[in-house]
Order: C-alpha cells, then structure tokens, then sequence
C-alpha cells in the first residue's frame, strides 16, 4: 500500500487552493496538447497558432455569413460548414486544458461547443431566428473563455 499519495493529494489540493487565492492566471501555462493515442498526435502544438488558423477564420467566416439570413442553399451550407468546423474544434480544446484551472477551461470549452452544435442544428433546419441566438450565446461563450485565460484580450464581436 502507498500511503504517500493521500498525502501528495492533501499537499496538491492545497497549493491549488493557495494558487486559487494567492494569483491570477499565469499568461505564460502552456496549452500542451495530449494525444489520444500516437495516431491522433495534434499536428500543431501552439496553443496560438491552432486559435490564428482553425478558429479565426472560420469565425470571420461565419461573422459575414451571420449578418443577414443566407438567401440560398450555398448560403445555408457554408453557415453548416463553419459552425460544425467550431462546434468540432471546440473538442480539441479539451486535451490542451492549462494546470491551472482546467476545470475551468474544460466549462468554457464545452459550453461554446454545445452553443456551436446549437448553431449547427440551426442551419440545419434553416431556422436564421435560432441561428442567431446560438451564434451569439456561442461567442458569449468563447468570450468566456478569453476573458478568463487571455486577460479580456480577442472579445468577439457578433
Ligand atoms: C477553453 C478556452 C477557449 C475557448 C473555449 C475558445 N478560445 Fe479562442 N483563444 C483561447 C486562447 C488561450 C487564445 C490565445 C492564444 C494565444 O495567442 O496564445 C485564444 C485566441 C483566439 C483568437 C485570436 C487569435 C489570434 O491569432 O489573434 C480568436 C479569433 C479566437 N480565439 C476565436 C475563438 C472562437 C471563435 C471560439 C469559440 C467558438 C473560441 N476562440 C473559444 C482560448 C479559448
């Protein structure tokens, strides 16, 4: 029996509590990705450039297809496209959760996610009304999550 990891844990806890109450966030804590297996290595390890190049564009994208309701199926398809891109992209943040606040971190990515399958469903169902909702509580969303990790740095604008 090991009976030093009870101990480790009490020991862990309470750093974390005193980091909780002691600091702010660390800009600097790495979004290290964690691979499911060899296969599924992420290709891209910074943190910086998977936000730059998966989810600025797609929500740039997304910003002008929002601005009015798509006038035809080209349109509703690239509202589906984009949003499921999101919505899919939002599960790899899972794996890049910091040291500090995971749990955190964890909420926000799945509340965005949920709201970006939300959006997804919408223009699925061509329903602009809905669309819109779910792209806004979205972005409250990732917002959520930039405010807390990036010091209020990349809020987005609907
Ligand atoms: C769980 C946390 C988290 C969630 C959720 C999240 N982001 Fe980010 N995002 C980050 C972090 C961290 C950065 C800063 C990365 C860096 O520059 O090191 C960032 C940066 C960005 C940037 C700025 C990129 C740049 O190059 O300036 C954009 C745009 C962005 N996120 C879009 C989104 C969108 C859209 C969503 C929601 C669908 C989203 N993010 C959800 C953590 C998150």
């Amino acid at each position: 029996m090991n009976f030093t990891r009870p101990l480790c844990a009490v020991v862990v806890v309470g750093a974390a509590i005193g980091y909780v109450v002691a600091s702010s966030i660390d800009a600097s804590a790495g979004y290290a990705p964690i691979a499911l297996s060899d296969e599924a290595a992420p290709v891209e390890d910074s943190m910086h450039e998977f936000m730059e190049y998966v989810f600025q564009p797609t929500y740039l994208r997304l910003k002008s297809t929002m601005a009015a309701a798509p006038a035809d199926n080209k349109g509703w398809k690239a509202l589906k496209s984009d949003s499921l891109i999101l919505a899919e992209s939002c599960n790899l943040l899972f794996g890049r959760k910091p040291d500090e606040h995971g749990d955190d971190w964890v909420k926000h990515a799945a509340a965005s996610k949920s709201q970006g399958a939300a959006l997804y469903k919408a223009a699925r169902e061509k329903n602009f009304e809905s669309a819109t909702a779910a792209w806004k509580s979205m972005l409250d969303n990732c917002n959520g999550c930039h405010r807390q990790f990036e010091s209020g740095k990349h809020i987005l604008q609907p």
